[in-house]
C-alpha cells in the first residue's frame, strides 16, 4: 500500500519525503530556474525589428526624468541580441528552466490581433529552441508589465474589452509557441500604476481603478485558460499558471485587533489577486466584498466600489489553473487602524532591524516565504506552487555575499515548507539572471546572478559570487554548500 502512494505522488510530481529523503536537499523532482522579463533585458527597439510602443516607451519618451538617472531601455542588456550568451549563462548554472516574458508590442506591434511581427516570431522561436537544445525548459509569462501603448489608450486593464483582446494575444502565443513551451505564466505584476502612482500608467485611484484592473485581469486570465484547455491542452500538453505578488503580511503584534487586521489585508492583498481564482468559492473574499460595500455606500455612491463578479464570472474563474506562481521578496508588518483613508483599515510599515537591500521597499526576512506559503496552502486549496521569483538588489557588486545569504536563506525557508509543512512547491527561480532595468529605479538598483555593464557598447556579462554559488546549489540541491568561489 505504501509502495502504492508512494508511485502515485512520484508520479504526480509532488515532491515526496518517503522518510529517505535529506530534509537539506531538495527532492529529485525539483526544479530550478532564473527569471527575467522581456522589457526588462531586451531592448532591440530599433524600428527596424518592428516593436510596437508600450506604455513604458511612451511613459519615458515623455518624461525621461520619470526613471533614475534618466535611463531608459531601449538597449538595456541587449537580450535582443545577446540571447545565445544569456543562454550559455543559464547552462554555466545548470538550471532547469527559464522563466522569460513576451513583449506583447514586439509580437503584435499595436495589440490588436491583426498584424503579426515576423521579426518577433523569430525571436522567440530562436531564443526557445536554443533553450530546449540546451536542455533548458522555457516558462513563459505572456504578459509582464508592458502592455501595448495603443491598448493602454483605450483605458489599459480597466477596459473590460482588454479581456478579449488578451485572448486573442493568447491564442497567437499559443499557436506559434505551444508546441514547445511547456509552462505558461499569464501575468506578471499589471495594477501597480492603477491603484498608485509610482510606475505607468500613474492612474492613481486604488478605490476605483485599482479594482477595476484586477477585475478585468481574472477575467483575462480565465479567458487565455479556458482557450488552453479548449483548443491547445492535448495536442500542446502544457500547464498554465497563475501568479500571485507575495509580499507576505505579518501582524505587528499579538494583539486580537492586530492579528484581526493582519488577516484583513491578506484578504486585501492576495485574495484579492487569487481568491477568484484558487479558493474552492471563488469570487472576491467576503470580507472584502461586505466592508467596500459599506464604506462606498458611506461615502455616497450607489453601488460598491468593488465592481461585481456575477455567478457566471465567479464559475468562468473559480479552478483556472494548473499550478500557482509565487513572487516572493520581503514582508510588511501590519497594524489595525481607523484613522487611514483606505478600504483595508491598516497601518504598514517593516522592521527597521531588518537587513536593507538597495531597494527602499525589500529588506530581508525569509519566514516571510514559508508564512505565505503556509497560507495559500490553507486558504487555497493547496495548489502546487512555482517561487516564480526571489532575489535581492544590491549595487552591483561582484562579491555578493549579501545576495548569497539572502537567497540560502530563503533557500533554506523554501526547503522547511517542503518537509515540515508539506506544501507542494515543484520549483524555484531566482530574480534575476541578469542585471536589468529595474522600471522607474532604472539601473541603480542591481538583481543580477550575472552583472552586466551598462556602460560598454558590447554589454558584458562578468559572473557574480552569487552565480557561482547557486551553481553549486544546483549542482549538491541543497543551499548549504561549501567551496564554491
Ligand atoms: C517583481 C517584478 O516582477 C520584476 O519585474 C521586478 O524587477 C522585481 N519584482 C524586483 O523589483
Amino acid at each position: 500500500m505504501f509502495n502504492l502512494v508512494f508511485t502515485i505522488l512520484l508520479v504526480s510530481g509532488i515532491p515526496v519525503n518517503d522518510g529517505k529523503e535529506d530534509a537539506h536537499k531538495f527532492p529529485a523532482n525539483f526544479l530550478f530556474g532564473a527569471s527575467t522579463s522581456a522589457y526588462q533585458i531586451e531592448g532591440g527597439n530599433e524600428k527596424l525589428y518592428g516593436k510596437g510602443e508600450n506604455m513604458w516607451d511612451f511613459s519615458i519618451k515623455k518624461n525621461p526624468f520619470i526613471i533614475a538617472n534618466k535611463s531608459n531601455a531601449e538597449i538595456s542588456c541587449d537580450s535582443y541580441h545577446k540571447y545565445r550568451n544569456d543562454i550559455e549563462l543559464l547552462k554555466y548554472l545548470g538550471v532547469n528552466f527559464y522563466r522569460f516574458s513576451i513583449s506583447w508590442s514586439r509580437l503584435l506591434p499595436d495589440g490588436y490581433s491583426n498584424k503579426v511581427n515576423t521579426h518577433a516570431v523569430r525571436y522567440y522561436n530562436d531564443v526557445i529552441n536554443l533553450l530546449l537544445m540546451n536542455g533548458i525548459e522555457p516558462m513563459v509569462t505572456l504578459h509582464h508589465k508592458d502592455l501595448p501603448q495603443k491598448l493602454q489608450e483605450i483605458g489599459g486593464w480597466t477596459n473590460p474589452y482588454l479581456a478579449y483582446y488578451y485572448e486573442d494575444y493568447a491564442r497567437i502565443v499559443f499557436t506559434y509557441f505551444g508546441d514547445r513551451v511547456k509552462y505558461w505564466i499569464t501575468f506578471n505584476e499589471i495594477c501597480v500604476g492603477y491603484g498608485g502612482n509610482i510606475e505607468p500608467p500613474f492612474l492613481n485611484q486604488p478605490e476605483h481603478a485599482g479594482y477595476l484592473c484586477r477585475n478585468v485581469i481574472l477575467l483575462a486570465h480565465a479567458k487565455a485558460y479556458h482557450l488552453y484547455d479548449q483548443v491547445f491542452r492535448n495536442i500542446q500538453r502544457g500547464q498554465v499558471g497563475y501568479l500571485i505578488e507575495g509580499r507576505w503580511l505579518q501582524s505587528a503584534t499579538e494583539q486580537p485587533e492586530d492579528l484581526k487586521a493582519a488577516e484583513r489585508a491578506r484578504q486585501f492583498f492576495f485574495g484579492l489577486q487569487g481568491n477568484a481564482v484558487f479558493h474552492p468559492d471563488g469570487d472576491f473574499p467576503e470580507v472584502m466584498k461586505r466592508r467596500i460595500a459599506e464604506i462606498s455606500k458611506k461615502q455616497g455612491y450607489l453601488r460598491s466600489r468593488l465592481p461585481d463578479l456575477s455567478k457566471e464570472e465567479v464559475t468562468f474563474i473559480q479552478g483556472t489553473y494548473d499550478f500557482l506562481a509565487v513572487n516572493y521578496y520581503s514582508t510588511v508588518l501590519i497594524k489595525d487602524s481607523n484613522t487611514t483613508k483606505d478600504d483595508v483599515g491598516v497601518d504598514k510599515f517593516q522592521n527597521e532591524e531588518w537587513k536593507k537591500s538597495a531597494s527602499e521597499w525589500l529588506r530581508v526576512y525569509p519566514d516571510g516565504l514559508r508564512n505565505i506559503l503556509r497560507w495559500v496552502k490553507d486558504t487555497f486549496d493547496n495548489p502546487e506552487v512555482f517561487i516564480t521569483e526571489n532575489g535581492f538588489s544590491d549595487h552591483g557588486e561582484l562579491n555578493d555575499t549579501d545576495r548569497v545569504s539572502y537567497l540560502k536563506l530563503h533557500l533554506e525557508a523554501l526547503l522547511q515548507a517542503i518537509y515540515e509543512d508539506k506544501i507542494p512547491v515543484k520549483g524555484y527561480s531566482v530574480w534575476s539572471l541578469l542585471d536589468n532595468f529595474e522600471w522607474m529605479a532604472g539601473y541603480t538598483e542591481k538583481f543580477g546572478l550575472f552583472h552586466v555593464n551598462f556602460n560598454d557598447p558590447q554589454r558584458t556579462r562578468t559572473t557574480k559570487l552569487s552565480a557561482k554559488w547557486y551553481k553549486k546549489v544546483i549542482a549538491e540541491r541543497t543551499p548549504s554548500v561549501v567551496d564554491y568561489y
